[in-house]
């Protein structure tokens, strides 16, 4: 097999992870990587790789299952990949054939004998599973009526059990059987006791790799770009079988599918930590390149997504996290210099907001992975009205990126650490790139400056290390900022919770004194996004405010005030739109800074994965 440099791959992946959606329900949903690997090379040494470069999809416990000889190995056990791996020797497991998983599961289910892959009562048969089987209660009780027994609290074991009953007609039929009785999300790997695996998708994303020398089936193109890169992208339905080194895809009728082969097309920097502590560190860092890479676009698609934009009758953005507080900056770029009005939802909110849409309308969507489920859902709901879809994607590759009328690119490679960092400037920049470009040019002339600013702030991170070192160990932070830096404030604030674990809250700043000021006290901290613009003197009154109530006051500016505590200095901009894209960066670095502080990894946030496929 060739051992591609992932230093040099291009790549158009698919890094898109799911988290569950914490509910009543008393079963453990799993949050996970899959990979399953058929070919002439020993299964388990790749398989363990994958799993290391998908970790950051869900990280609680690991498994592997092999095939050899007729039998099938299972090992499995909570921790991180390294870990289990030490302690079980997962790397070591004979076979050509096999499967493997990364979980992340919701309340107390983190054990052994939660951890995949899942078997049924023969052993003839092992799982891996991603996503959630809405009707596995119903099935599970059939299932055990009818004399099988359970070793889990999964969901994701019906599938064993039901492949089990229906194995005797050939994996083929076992897989349709199978997909026909599941309802909810999922995407799983099977491997069964005669050397084949099976793999199929439902609203939960599936990736084949394409080697010389066999097949991976994985639920991220990561899995498997160290060794090749070329990809079949499964579609919804889809099913897939690799038996005797062949690959057949089929439909749920069994009907054959040919889907071409993409050869990955991103350009990938470094999927490695390289020098860096964490994935975060680094893609902190990458910011001064990839502010600039955003900017570059296919004309054509830039051409239609500005004709697309400027002609609908009205246009809706949305997002979730941080991807939607770019839609509002976005929102209000295109207010400020495009002339142009647009309303934004949070995408978990469409279903309730996106009730009027109609063939002229426009919905964009914002989203780095391209697979979070609320996002698909607002894009469903408006197709579903005649809306025409446009996108601002990372993973080109992605299902946003593939149903969208027009979708621009950030370009700024793979974002492995669970909190945007890079994804969000990246954002912002092509933000600026298309208001740009439907204002006529009203921004460009200052362009190069917020890109030597970016530079700046990331090369002198001392103050914000220093305030990070204060603040460590306060149990409240307010982020205030008006106009474009209210969103900043929203950001600066997640980048908080998700990092840090503090409660953190972004506050329009004038709404300071409608309820907020009642919580400042001594032992609080306030961090204002006040650079020397046209917010400045109404923001300033603000700390004062603030400091009169004895909390600390951190303030981000290019201009130097007694009444701060802390003073982290950014760069003056003559253009004061572009501050948003600088003045994120010290809050990137203080929550990072303070999740170390308190030992926290960083690029692993509890209870949290990259992206969040399921609702
Ligand atoms: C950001 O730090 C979070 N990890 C999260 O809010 C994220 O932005 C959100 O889940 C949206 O993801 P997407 O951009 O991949 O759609």
């Amino acid at each position: 097999m060739t051992v591609l440099n992932p230093y040099k791959i291009l790549l158009n992946g698919d890094y898109s992870t799911l988290i569950v959606v914490l509910s009543a329900a008393t079963f453990f949903r799993s949050m996970c990587s899959i990979i399953g690997y058929n070919g002439k090379n020993s299964a388990a040494p790749l398989i363990v790789d994958s799993l290391k470069r998908m970790e950051y999809r869900g990280y609680d416990s690991v498994g592997v299952a092999t095939f050899d000889s007729g039998n099938i190995l299972v090992r499995k056990g909570i921790g991180k990949v390294a870990e289990v791996n030490k302690n079980l020797n997962l790397g070591q497991m004979s076979g050509n054939i096999g499967i493997g998983h990364t979980r992340w599961a919701t309340h107390g289910g983190v054990t052994d004998k939660n951890a995949h892959p899942h078997s049924a009562c023969k052993k003839d048969i092992a799982v891996v599973h991603n996503g959630i089987i809405e009707n596995y209660k119903e099935l599970k009780e059939e299932l055990m009526s009818a004399g099988h027994t359970f070793v889990s609290e999964t969901d994701s074991e019906v599938i064993a059990h039901i492949l089990e009953i229906h194995y005797n007609k050939g994996i083929k039929e076992a897989m349709i059987e199978t997909c026909k009785r599941l309802r909810g999300n999922y995407a799983f790997v099977a491997v069964f006791q005669d050397g084949a695996i099976g793999g199929a998708r439902y609203e939960e994303p599936l990736v084949v790799g394409v080697t010389n020398d066999g097949y991976f089936v994985s639920s991220d193109v990561l899995g498997f770009l160290e060794y090749t890169d070329k990809a079949i992208f499964l579609e919804n339905g889809d099913i897939c079988v690799v038996d005797n080194s062949k690959l057949e895809i089929f439909d749920s009728q069994g009907r054959p599918i040919a889907h071409p082969i993409t050869q990955v097309a991103w350009e990938l920097g470094d999927i490695d930590k390289g020098k860096y502590a964490h994935h975060t560190l680094k893609e902190i860092n990458e910011q001064q390149l990839t502010v600039i890479h955003a900017g570059r676009q296919d004309e054509a698609v830039m051409n239609k997504f500005c004709d697309v934009l400027v002609n609908a009758k009205d246009i809706y953005i949305t997002g979730s996290g941080t991807s939607h507080h770019s839609a509002l900056i976005f929102k209000h770029m295109l207010a400020r210099f495009g002339k142009i009005r647009a309303e934004t939802v949070v995408s978990s909110e469409s279903k309730y907001a996106l009730a009027s849409m109609d063939s002229n309308s426009v919905l964009i969507a914002i989203s780095q992975s391209g697979e979070t489920a609320d996002v698909l859902d607002s894009v469903r709901l408006a197709r579903d009205q005649g809306a025409k879809i446009l996108s601002i994607v990372n993973v080109t590759t992605s299902s946003l990126a593939r149903t969208s009328d027009a979708c621009l690119s950030t370009n700024c490679g793979p974002e492995i650490g669970v909190a945007a960092t890079k994804s969000f400037t990246s954002q912002l920049a092509l933000i600026y790139n298309i208001t740009d470009r439907i204002c006529k040019n009203c921004l460009a002339t200052e362009k190069a400056e917020f890109v030597i600013a970016v530079e700046n702030v990331i090369s002198n991170s001392a103050s914000s290390i220093r305030a990070a070192a204060q603040i460590k160990d306060a149990s409240d932070v307010y982020l205030l900022g008006r106009s474009l830096h209210y969103p900043i404030a929203l950001e600066g604030a997640l980048k908080m919770k998700e990092l840090a674990y503090v409660h953190a809250e972004g506050i329009a700043a004038g709404e300071l004194k409608h309820g907020p000021l009642a919580l400042m006290e001594k032992n609080t901290v306030v961090i204002i996004l006040n650079p020397h613009d046209a917010t400045f003197n109404d923001t300033i009154s603000n700390a004062h405010e603030i400091k009169a109530r004895g909390a600390t006051v951190i303030g981000i500016s290019d201009r130097k005030e007694d009444i701060y505590d802390y003073w982290i200095e950014i760069p003056h901009l003559k253009e004061e739109a572009y501050y948003p894209i600088v003045e994120v960066i010290p809050l990137q670095i203080l929550a990072y800074q303070m999740a170390l502080a308190k030992n926290v990894d960083p690029d692993y946030p509890r209870n949290l994965a990259k992206s969040v496929t399921v609702r």
